[in-house]
């Protein structure tokens, strides 16, 4: 597992909406908005299972997945890739599955998709692009 730095956490949690890629177990890709989105420490983040049909399908046969998030005020961008978990009961399950429905009673909230980050890039243009930096 990786730890994000504080700088890079920073721009996670203003973050309010981000992509979600998966891919089938025969690689074919898949990328869908996912704004029920929690960090969790520095080194996993939560993500809540309201309406997810290929990624959820995804996960079940290829637990990788990767993120990215984009600050528009420093022009900041980074990569995280990480491996995935599917909890629909339990502690850290119930507890997001609340936390999701204070915002809107109507979210199904079916899973929590658990992600241990393994990868952090940098997804800024210029000379530090692509680099891994965790
Ligand atoms: C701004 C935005 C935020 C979204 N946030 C979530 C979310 O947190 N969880 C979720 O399950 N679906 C969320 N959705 C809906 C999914 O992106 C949508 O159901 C999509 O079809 C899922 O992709 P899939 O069908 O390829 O799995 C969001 C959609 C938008 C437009």
């Amino acid at each position: 597992m990786v730890a994000l730095s504080d700088d890079i956490k920073e721009i996670f949690t203003k973050t309010k909406v981000m992509p979600m890629a998966t891919a089938s177990k025969s690689g074919v890709p898949n990328v869908a908005p996912m704004a029920s989105i929690q960090l969790v420490g520095d080194d996993t983040v939560w993500i809540m299972d309201n309406y997810m049909v290929k990624t959820l399908e995804n996960l079940k046969e290829n637990p990788i997945t990767a993120l990215y998030f984009y600050d528009q005020e420093t022009k900041r961008c980074f990569q995280v890739k990480g491996a995935t978990e599917i909890k629909t009961s339990g502690p850290d399950y119930e507890k997001f599955r609340d936390q999701v429905r204070t915002k809107g009673h109507q979210y199904p909230a079916k899973s929590l998709i658990v992600i241990k980050i393994t990868d952090v890039f940098e997804c800024t243009p210029g000379k530090e692009a692509g680099k891994k930096v965790r």
